[in-house]
């Protein structure tokens, strides 16, 4: 599997994926600034890797600094920096929260002991979403049938986590189990993270993948040819009501009608319990120009007006179940996020952060 960040002597290396699929690019990055534009032009995306950037991020803002006043000034600066980049994935808010939690809970210690905490945790939360994305693959893989064609929206695999993904870490783990797995991939318009990036993914990791525009899928379902829908998140609130990239909500309507199970497969850094439902999710826009001309050529007239949001909220009745590393939940949602919420397991990854 592709390794789309890690650290390296003081540096933070990522997998630059607006070059993917005919470039395998990596780029380097020495300080916050370069993270939080690679961030924002969408080099590094995907929730959970949005995450675990973050934390690099906060790391790289305190590397250089020589005492401990100055490394509470660049922590400070770096998390107002790196927030500013991308509202959606609350993975982002969760991992900067974590961050400034563990290095306050070793203030007075001094400016090298912090650093080494700092870059510890944001280990940890990238070994930690390894370890949660498998456990969506298993815990998701039962879910399909032995002969599987699920359709997918916009790139929630390896090079959106710290593992095997989310989503498609659901069909990599049937796949090893034997199951006969095939992907749909919608294109994903207006950035095409579906056919630059899903369909190139799937394709190493040796999965049979048909491309289809996003327009396409109601027709790919009416034909019969879809068994499931799965789909990654960028926020849950506590109903169940979810964000995803721009397309996912009329998925959910069309696999509703054709009575296709939609899934959605997601870690727990991916749920909001401070919200209660989607109308309080934030949802970030982005320049017209990436649907006028995406890709440098103009594909509409000059002047014309365009609206781009990057992602839609799905309402929790349109799913049929989500999957997290701490299981399967079906309606009714809530109780059982509240127990994935209140379980050991989540409980012992706070602790550790705390230890
Ligand atoms: O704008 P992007 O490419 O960051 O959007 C990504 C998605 O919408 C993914 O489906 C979501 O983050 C889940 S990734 C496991």
């Amino acid at each position: 599997m592709v390794e789309p960040i890690r650290w390296e002597d003081g540096k933070v290396i990522i997998l630059d994926q607006t070059e993917l699929p005919t470039d395998l690019v990596y780029r380097t990055c020495e300080d916050v600034e370069c993270l939080a534009e690679a961030l924002s032009s969408l080099r590094i995306r995907g929730a959970p890797l949005i995450g675990i950037a973050a934390a690099y991020g906060m790391v790289l803002g305190v590397w250089g600094a020589g005492d401990e006043g100055k490394l509470w000034d660049e922590l400070e600066r770096a998390s107002k920096r790196i927030r500013s980049t991308r509202p959606t994935a609350v993975n982002l808010f969760w991992a900067l929260e974590r961050m400034k939690r563990v290095a306050e809970e070793h203030r007075g210690e001094g400016a090298e002991t912090i650093k080494e905490v700092l870059l510890k945790e944001a280990e940890e939360i990238h070994a930690e979403d390894r370890r949660r994305c498998r456990a969506i693959g298993e815990n998701g893989a039962g879910l399909l049938p032995e002969e599987a064609s699920v359709l997918t929206h916009c790139n929630a695999g390896a090079l959106a986590t710290g593992g095997i993904g989310t989503a498609l870490a659901v069909l990599y783990v049937a796949k090893e189990r034997g199951k006969e797995v095939r992907a749909f991939v919608d294109e994903t318009r207006p950035l095409l993270q579906g056919a630059r990036l899903t369909a190139w993914e799937l394709r190493q990791a040796g999965i049979d993948v048909t491309l289809i525009c996003d327009g396409m899928a109601g027709w790919v379902m009416g034909r019969g040819w879809v068994d499931a829908v799965v789909v990654g998140a960028d926020r849950i609130a506590s109903n169940g009501d979810f964000a995803n990239k721009i397309g996912t909500y009329s998925l959910a309507v069309l696999a509703k009608h054709h009575g296709v199970p939609f899934y959605v497969a997601a870690p727990l850094s991916t749920w909001d319990f401070s919200i209660s439902d989607g109308t309080e999710i934030p949802i970030e826009e982005r320049r017209p120009e990436e649907v006028t001309e995406g890709f440098g050529r103009r594909t509409a007239p000059e002047g014309v007006d365009a609206y781009n949001p990057a992602f839609d909220v799905t309402p929790a009745e349109l799913v049929t179940a989500f999957i997290s590393e701490r299981g399967v939940a079906f309606p009714p949602f809530e109780e059982e996020f509240r127990r994935w919420r209140n379980g050991e397991d989540f409980l012992a990854m706070v602790s550790l952060t705390r230890r």
